[in-house]
């Protein structure tokens, strides 16, 4: 097995249930998408990848990487893991950067801890890295504090390739930028993954993962819901949560950039229901729904739909032409 694989991934934080089931895989040098709303949880997710939970948290299911179980990993398999085998970037790089200490230290402390090699050999790989995310030789020398978001968040996104990593999971990397320096940046990200990296690109803008991802999963109060090859799912979703986020989209092909307003309330972390988690915002819901859990079904190749009354290709036009 290689890439990566999470299966039946359930994390409990007191007696709120954040993430109830979520199942994704990235295989290498491929680019997959993970799209919902704000508190879905998208970031506990990214973050149980890299054994990185809050310590009160629970989690069960199964998180692979290739041959290496990482769910309950011991400290001295994440220490060959994380930042080496598995890196992150986030949507701030000052969560990563240090303000006091120049680029090109940062990044050969960061070298330096994975690869015990000679000094030169290191400073060839921060070369390199620097090379990679488009940043000249002389960034080495620069504060975070002389330069700018695109350039800080490039510095961010070399240190976590200096090490060759398999998967990168980039956590909105481009939220906290404009709109010019975004395209830029998830431009970047397309051709770092052409060389065997696998990309988990974690976003609540649909149109944005549309760009860059083969695949997306749709996540919904903790549960991947939909799962699909990026085309397909965009021109025409199954589950109705991700009908209701493509619903407002002026033209196929031309994506809204951020996922419209959804009425209702998104279910309580802390709430159990009997069937569907998506039953109160459902205008397909009907009593099976609160009754019994949705079955997952195939319905093309590649893809997965959680719901009881999963909608046909055929009939979503109509559907959505009415509603
Ligand atoms: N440290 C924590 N303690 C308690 N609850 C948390 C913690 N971190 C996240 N949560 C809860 O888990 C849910 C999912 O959060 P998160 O993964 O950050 O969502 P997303 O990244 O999709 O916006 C939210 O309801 C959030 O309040
Ligand atoms: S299972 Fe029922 S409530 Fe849930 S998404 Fe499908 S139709 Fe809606
Ligand atoms: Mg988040």
């Amino acid at each position: 097995m290689s890439g990566l694989t999470i299966a039946g991934l359930q994390v409990a934080i007191g007696l709120a249930q954040p993430l109830r089931d979520c199942s994704l895989s990235v295989a290498p040098g491929e680019v997959v998408g993970l799209v919902g709303e704000s508190g879905s949880g998208k970031s506990l997710t990214a973050l149980a990848c890299l054994g990185l939970l809050p310590a009160q948290a629970r989690a069960r299911g199964q998180i692979q990487l290739g041959d290496t179980a990482l769910l309950g990993a011991t400290e001295s398999v994440w220490r060959g893991v994380r930042g080496r085998r598995l890196a992150m970037i986030f949507q701030n790089p000052m969560s990563a950067l240090n303000p006091f200490f120049s680029i090109g230290r940062q990044l050969l402390e960061v070298v330096g801890a994975h690869f015990a090699e000679p000094r030169a050999a290191l400073q060839l790989r921060v070369r390199k890295a620097l090379k990679r995310v488009q940043l000249d030789a002389g960034f080495a020398d620069k504060y975070p504090h002389q330069m700018s978001g695109g350039q800080l968040q490039r510095a961010m996104i070399a240190m976590a390739l200096a090490c060759e990593p398999e998967l990168l999971i980039a956590d909105e990397p481009t939220t906290a930028l404009d709109v010019t320096v975004q395209a830029r940046i998830m431009r970047l990200l397309r051709e770092l993954t052409g060389q065997g990296m696998g990309l988990l690109l974690i976003s609540h803008d649909l149109a944005l993962v549309a760009q860059v991802a083969a695949r997306v999963y749709v996540m919904y109060a903790g549960r991947t819901v939909e799962t699909g090859p990026t085309r397909e799912l965009m021109g025409s979703a199954s589950h109705p949560y991700t009908a209701n986020l493509l619903k407002a989209q002026p033209r196929l092909g031309q994506f809204q950039r951020r996922l419209p307003v959804i009425e209702g309330q998104v279910l309580p972390a802390t709430s159990s229901p009997g069937g569907c988690v998506f039953q109160s915002r459902c205008w397909r819901a009907t009593e099976l729904c609160g009754l019994q859990p949705p079955p997952a079904l195939s319905l093309r190749p590649q893809s997965r739909v959680e719901c009881h009354h999963p909608i046909l290709p055929t009939l979503l036009a109509k559907e959505l032409e009415h509603g």
